[in-house]
């Protein structure tokens, strides 16, 4: 079976490591671009259970020091270089989003939060491909700055807040290798099953 470019496009979409992002990063307008075509995803209800930060360098510096002060305080014995690793964390690429989940709380009786989280997973992948497709790359990443309530805090959210993800983008410094997938042979199954 061949298909047309977006389905080869699709099939070989692969993410690149954010320290392997580099300038340039998408411009302003390609950024919001990127961004229109993250939100054209299926969202039950019109929930709108997500928000979208945009991170440059100004911010992303300012969050690398905060990582640096949480780590050194919370790893007594921490090298420098590990310290030093977190504040540059949030900096390796041109341009960082942090995708954040916000409930509609109104619609939660209609539309359960899981359907409502789902929503934030495919933004999260929709930005991937939007990304890919301008020619620039992306990781979406979570780690433990993700689930800290002080970087919440500081992000300006609830400490209580889910993350769907951190998105670096940027240009690849080279292609990555392809991955090893999971196969449909593995999860797909015919029902009801063929005796
Ligand atoms: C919600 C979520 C969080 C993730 N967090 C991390 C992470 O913290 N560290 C990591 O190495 N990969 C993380 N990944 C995996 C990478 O984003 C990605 O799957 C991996 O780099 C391979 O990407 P590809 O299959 O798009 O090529 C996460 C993936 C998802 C969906």
């Amino acid at each position: 079976m061949t298909g047309n470019s977006i389905a080869e496009f699709l099939r070989n979409r692969r993410s690149v490591l954010a320290t392997n992002l580099v300038e340039p990063g998408p411009d302003a307008e390609t950024l919001d671009a990127i961004i229109e075509i993250g939100l054209r995803i299926p969202d039950h209800s019109r929930c709108g259970p997500w928000r979208i930060q945009i991170i440059g360098k100004e911010g992303q510096a300012k969050l690398g020091d905060f990582y640096a002060m949480l780590f050194a305080e919370e790893n007594d014995d921490a090298p420098e270089s590990q310290i030093e690793y977190w504040r540059q964390r949030p900096q390796v690429a041109p341009v960082l989003l942090a995708i954040t989940c916000h409930p509609n709380q109104q619609k939660i009786h209609k539309i359960p939060l899981w359907e409502q989280v789902l929503s934030g997973g495919a933004l999260c992948q929709n930005i991937l491909n939007g990304v890919h497709a301008f020619g620039f790359a992306a990781q979406w990443l979570t780690e433990w700055p993700a689930y800290h309530p002080e970087v919440l805090k500081f992000l300006g959210h609830d400490p209580e807040t889910e993350v769907y993800g951190f998105i670096f983008i940027g240009t690849a410094i080279e292609a990555p290798n392809e991955r090893k997938r999971i196969g449909a042979d593995e999860v797909v199954s015919q029902w009801p099953a063929n005796t």
